[in-house]
C-alpha cells in the first residue's frame, strides 16, 4: 500500500486574531484540495475548539504540544486527555522550537509521544539537526538520537499513530530549505534506521515528511523524492499557497 502524502500547517504562534484565522481557513475552505492528501492544520490551542466549528470537515485539527501528564498542578500545560476529549486527534511534539527554546529533551519529548498515544492521539513527531550539527558530518547520529529516544518507549503498533517529520533546524522559518537530494538522503536514513530498530514493516509504512522552508514554489520537486510523504508547513500555511503545496502531488499528474 502506497503511503498517504500527508500536509501538516503548523501556524507557530499565529496569527493575533480570530479575524485573520477566518481569513486563513476561508482560502482553505473553499480551495479544491487533492482529497488523496491527509491534511492537518495545528493553530494555536485555544483556537482548536472553535475551529471544529469552521473548517470543513477533510482538515483534521492538531495541537502544537501536550504535556506528559494527564490533568494535575501544572500551570500552562494542556493534556493528551483534555485533546481527545476535545476531539481533537493529533498532536507536534519534539518540534525544534520546543526543544531550543523551552529546553525539551529528547526524554522529555519521548515521554509526552508515549502519554500522547496511550491517549489515542496521533503525534507529528519532528527530529532535526542544527546547521552545527551538519556541518560536523553529525545529522544522521542526531536524528538517529532524537528517534531513538522515543522507539525504545514504543510498541511496535504505536507506528501506525506516528508520522515523523524531518525538519532541519537551519532551514524552518530561513527561507534555506533542503535540496530535494538533501531531504531524500535524511529521509532514506531514516527509514533505514527505523527499519533496523523497529521493524522493515514499520519503515515501509510510516510516513516521512519534510519541513523547513517549504513553499509553493519549492514543494513539487521536494514531493518526487520517494521517501519525502509530505510537508509539516509552517510560514506558508499562513498563506494562500499552502493550498499548492497540499496539492504538490495532484499538480504533477
Ligand atoms: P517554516 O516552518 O515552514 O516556516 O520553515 C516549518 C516548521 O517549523 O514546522
Amino acid at each position: 500500500m502506497p503511503r498517504q502524502f500527508f500536509v501538516g500547517g503548523n501556524f507557530k504562534m499565529n496569527p493575533t486574531s480570530q479575524g485573520q484565522l477566518d481569513s486563513i481557513i476561508s482560502v482553505l475552505n473553499s480551495a479544491d484540495l487533492d482529497s488523496t492528501t491527509e491534511i492537518v492544520v495545528a493553530p494555536p490551542s485555544l483556537y482548536l475548539i472553535p475551529l471544529k466549528q469552521t473548517v470543513r470537515q477533510e482538515i483534521q485539527l492538531s495541537a502544537q504540544n501536550c504535556f506528559y501528564k494527564e490533568s494535575g498542578a501544572f500551570t500552562g500545560e494542556i493534556s493528551p486527555a483534555q485533546l481527545v476529549d476535545s476531539n481533537i486527534p493529533y498532536v507536534i511534539l519534539g518540534h525544534s522550537e520546543r526543544r531550543s527554546i523551552f529546553h525539551e529533551t529528547s526524554e522529555i519529548v519521548a515521554k509526552k509521544t508515549v502519554a500522547a498515544l496511550t491517549a489515542t492521539l496521533k503525534v507529528i513527531f519532528c527530529v532535526g539537526e542544527t546547521l552545527e550539527e551538519r556541518e560536523a558530518g553529525l545529522t544522521t547520529e542526531v536524528v538517529q538520537n532524537q528517534l531513538q529516544a522515543a522507539v525504545s518507549h514504543l510498541q511496535v503498533t504505536d507506528w501506525s499513530c506516528v508520522v515523523i517529520a524531518y525538519e532541519p533546524v537551519w532551514a524552518i522559518g530561513t527561507g534555506k530549505v533542503a535540496t530535494s537530494a538533501q531531504a531524500q538522503e535524511a529521509h532514506l536514513n531514516i527509514r533505514a534506521f527505523l527499519s533496523q530498530a523497529v521493524s522493515p514493516a514499520v519503515a515501509e509504512n510510516t510516513r516521512i515528511i519534510y519541513g523547513g522552508s517549504v513553499t509553493a514554489a519549492n514543494c513539487q520537486e521536494l514531493s518526487t523524492q520517494p521517501d519525502v510523504d509530505g510537508f509539516l508547513v509552517g510560514g506558508a500555511s499562513l498563506k494562500p499557497e499552502f493550498v499548492n503545496i497540499i496539492n504538490a502531488r495532484r499538480i504533477q499528474g
